[in-house]
């Protein structure tokens, strides 16, 4: 039997695998410089985490969330047919999203107690949803993500947004490769009364409720907002003559809402505003926003939003927050889209090559010293020819070969070929690694 991997999920190597270091390493230099740390929080957390923190009627909760259950467990279960009886410590799941971890993080180890300074931290991690697999939807993915807690001020949003739109200039993408959607969620004092009349909107004419799709009238109950998200044709055209929440924001909000704009508009940076925009996830409040690349056709590259009620959602005390996250298979394929080359050059290495066999000591030897100087080093280990040993020097993308001969060893040099220019010098044996490290 051949063994094959999960659906939706992808191997990591090669050109991607560069790809997704690059973006990596640079989200890791430009977030260092408006103050994030790089935070790991584990894969998996209690089921709870995400149902408090995500919401439990988001699809991400209800439909997508892998669960992760021990061998002991499982046995648990199927005899009970449930998980009825488990503890809220032995129902776990696998993180689809970084937010709850961090935030999970935040709260437990007390790392913004009321009056600090706010806490900024990045990260770069799988996710899992369990989602049907298709271009640019995975159910492991990756996403780069920062959240920061503990800054109410409009400035906050404006600067994550900032930040959000330079790392994708840095990486590649032009303004114009690009359209940022932003809207506000409103508040606690605004958004109880918003979706109480969306509510009726939905339900109150009895003829309308009944033609909407199944999944919408649990929504119509639970979560009216969520409608806006609908991909049936149907309930699409129903929505467009829904009220808005931009009518019916409260004065903060409203205020809010204008400040972050302002700073926007600032430093140049165009937006769409998009009073439909209600993203996936249930924690929101005042400004959420999200970015796509209409060419690469991946759906949204990123998104995010101000979680002001979460951190006290999941038991810490009142503390506002903010924060993104892109997803990197979607921002690889859109580059690619546009002809931008993510992954650079394959890495280049010093190959050494034996032209006679008795000499293989020696080529230990010499390879020893050059890796014991940090150079990225190859040799022969299956006794080839030295004419196939260079075909392997080439097919490794050796920009030097060392040629170690019996005749260059008897007055104690080796032959350095550059493998571009096939210009070739001899360099004693002494001052191999010194040689390389200096050329
Ligand atoms: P999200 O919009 O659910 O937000 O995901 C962020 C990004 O992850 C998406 O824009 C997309 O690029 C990528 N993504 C999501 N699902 C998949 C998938 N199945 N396959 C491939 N890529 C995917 C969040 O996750 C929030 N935690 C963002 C945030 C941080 N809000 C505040 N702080």
């Amino acid at each position: 039997m051949q063994v094959q991997r999960a659906q939706g999920t992808e191997d990591l190597y090669g050109p991607y695998m560069r790809s997704w270091l690059k973006v990596q390493h640079v989200a890791g230099r430009l977030f260092n410089s408006y103050g994030f740390d790089l935070i790991e929080t584990p894969v998996m957390e209690q089921v709870d985490t995400f149902v408090h923190g995500i919401g439990e009627s988001t699809d991400v909760v209800r439909k997508e969330m892998f669960r992760a259950v021990s061998g002991a467990i499982l046995e648990r279960v199927m005899e009970n047919g449930s998980e009825k009886g488990l503890k809220a410590r032995q129902r776990l799941a696998l993180r689809p999203e970084g937010t709850a971890g961090v935030v999970r993080a935040v709260v437990e180890d007390n790392l913004c107690p009321p009056g600090s300074s706010p806490v900024k931290f990045w990260y770069a991690s799988p996710m899992f949803r369990g989602e049907r697999p298709q271009k640019g939807r995975l159910r492991q993915f990756h996403q780069i993500g920062t959240e920061w807690i503990g800054a109410p001020d409009p400035a906050a949003d404006a600067e994550l947004i900032i930040l959000l739109m330079n790392f994708y200039y840095e990486l590649g993408f032009k303004p114009e490769d690009l359209v940022l959607r932003i809207n506000s969620m409103g508040d606690d004092s605004c958004r109880p009364t918003y979706r109480e009349t969306l509510r009726k909107f939905l339900m109150d004419d009895e003829e309308m409720y009944a033609s909407l799709c199944d999944d919408c009238k649990v929504r119509a109950e639970v979560n009216p907002m969520r409608s806006f998200d609908c991909k049936n044709p149907h309930c699409q055209e129903l929505m467009v003559d829904a009220p808005l929440l931009k009518d019916c924001l409260c004065d903060e909000c409203k205020e809010h809402y204008a400040q972050v704009k302002k700073y926007l508009d600032q430093v140049g940076i165009n937006y769409i505003e998009d009073p439909t925009l209600v993203r996936g996830l249930d924690y929101y409040t005042r400004t959420v926003f999200e970015v796509e690349c209409p060419k690469a056709g991946v759906g949204a590259i990123g998104g995010g939003g101000r979680y002001d009620k979460l951190i006290e959602i999941c038991g810490g005390k009142s503390t506002p927050g903010i924060g993104f996250a892109v997803g990197f298979e979607r921002i690889y394929l859109a580059l690619q889209e546009l002809g931008v080359d993510l992954a650079g050059d394959e890495i280049g290495c010093v190959y050494v090559a034996c032209a006679e066999s008795h000499l293989r000591d020696k080529v230990f030897e010499i390879t020893h010293a050059l890796r014991s100087a940090g150079v990225r080093t190859e040799c022969d280990y299956q006794a080839r020819s030295l004419k196939s040993q260079f075909k392997q020097a080439d097919k490794l993308n050796a920009q030097v070969t060392v040629i170690v001969g019996s005749d260059e060893l008897s007055r104690d040099v080796v032959t350095v070929r550059d493998m571009q220019s096939h210009e070739q010098v001899e360099v004693p044996v002494a001052d191999i690694a010194t040689y390389i490290t200096s050329n």
